[in-house]
């Protein structure tokens, strides 16, 4: 049976992470891989996750199997974090969450759901967007469909050409959009622009699908979730998909959430049985270890204020980051404008380069760079910002 498989293509950003890793060059800078590391260059687990860990250890009792749609504490605790605690929709029974498997689990039990409602749905993305949205959402079977989202040229969104293009969005499809930190490009909706987009949805009536993967890495926990807090006071139906992997530093984890808003208390019970069908059909239940510790940290006084401390620091390593690097190349000699970077928010920008420089930059100075340019602000640190900075201006030159 095997002889009918044909290798699959190597994944550019492992391909990428395999030739640093083999790379012997000590001033070598990986600015590909998409994970926080601190200003030593480590990812670490955060503090309260250890602190939780601890406390897991000596309280877990068991390790029977947990719901389907996981453990009920950290939903609850997700909602909140997800919406703000006084949000009108957590009392109206109209929203529905699962703890799914990381961001990933949560995007594509999101997609079967959508599938179950209607067979042939689509979706729209914007473009560019996240590679792994198009597997994740097209290889369940939703038919996908583009709008412009950022404009490389002028390093913005596209905000004319994107709301020209959802105003076209037909009854009934789905239109996925990023909560914030947007992956690749750091350009991130501003809040009249969610509004707008907000309004366009009610007068087509597509669904808005938003994927949050970075709470708290861009301006702040509540900022951050602007968009789905304004649209679900507004629309009738909502999902969202949440990854506790950069926020908690949970990858390995998988840990993460589905929400469901519906129209009515009655309809979202149904929306509920159905989601946990496919999760049922899926992975049957989610890993529970990862959300134990979110639960811990989001329902305890002092595990959540360090978790947001560290979280804080995070985020404000990042802005430092951009400012630094934007401040270092932005009188280059080839004139090149880099101060989108230092506007932009979360983890990735693109740098803008063109591709010979990019393979420069790769072959003679060991900076490893995924080919759109897109940068990972936490693979600069104080250690490496100099050569990095002296290896940009020789390539733009
Ligand atoms: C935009 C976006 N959505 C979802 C995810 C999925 O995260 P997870 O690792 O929790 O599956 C990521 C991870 O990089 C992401 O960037």
């Amino acid at each position: 049976m095997f002889e009918y498989l044909s290798a699959t293509k190597t994944d550019p950003i492992l391909g990428l992470m395999a030739a640093y890793r083999a790379d012997t060059r000590e001033h070598k800078i990986d600015l590909g891989v998409g994970v926080y590391m601190d200003d030593r260059g480590f990812t670490p687990v955060m503090k309260a996750i250890k602190d939780a860990e601890n406390r897991l250890v000596k309280f877990e009792n068991t390790k029977s199997y947990q719901g389907i749609a996981g453990d009920p504490e950290f939903n609850q605790h997700m909602l909140a974090l997800l919406f703000g605690e006084d949000h009108t929709v957590l009392r109206s029974g109209r929203i529905k969450t699962l703890q799914a498997p990381g961001g990933s689990g949560a995007l594509r039990v999101g997609a079967e759901l959508i599938l179950r409602a209607k067979k042939d749905s689509r979706i729209w993305v914007g473009t560019p967007t996240w590679p792994n949205h198009i597997p994740l959402l097209g290889g369940a079977g939703l038919r996908i469909a583009e709008y412009p989202y950022y404009d490389i040229a002028t390093r913005k969104i596209n905000i004319d050409g994107m709301l020209q293009t959802l105003r076209s969005v037909p009854d009934g499809d789905i239109v996925l959009l990023h909560g914030c930190c947007h992956n690749p490009t750091g350009a991130d909706l501003t809040h009249d622009e969610w509004d707008e987009i907000t309004k366009i949805a009610l007068e087509r009536g597509f669904i808005p699908y938003i994927d949050t993967a970075y709470q708290g890495l861009g301006v702040g926990l509540d900022a951050d979730a602007y968009g789905i807090r304004s649209m679900a006071r507004s629309l009738p139906e909502l999902i969202v998909a949440s990854s506790c992997s950069k926020n908690f530093g949970l990858y390995r984890e998988r840990t993460g959430s589905i929400t469901f808003l519906s129209e009515t208390s009655a309809k979202a019970e149904i929306v509920v049985g159905q989601a946990m069908a496919v999760a049922r059909q899926l992975y049957s239940m989610p890993p529970a270890h990862g959300a134990l510790l979110v639960a811990m940290i989001l329902g305890d006084t002092g595990l959540r204020r360090s978790w947001e401390q560290e979280l804080r620091e995070v985020r404000e390593r990042i802005i430092s980051m951009r400012c630094l690097l934007t401040d270092r190349i932005c009188e280059n000699d080839a004139g090149v404008d880099f101060n989108h970077i230092r506007d932009q928010r979360g983890m990735f920008s693109f740098l803008g380069i063109n591709a010979s420089q990019l393979k420069t930059l790769r072959d003679q100075f060991g900076i490893y760079i995924v080919s759109s340019t897109r940068i990972n602000m936490a693979g600069i640190n104080s250690g490496n910002i100099d050569y990095l900075v002296s290896s940009l201006r020789s390539v733009l030159k």
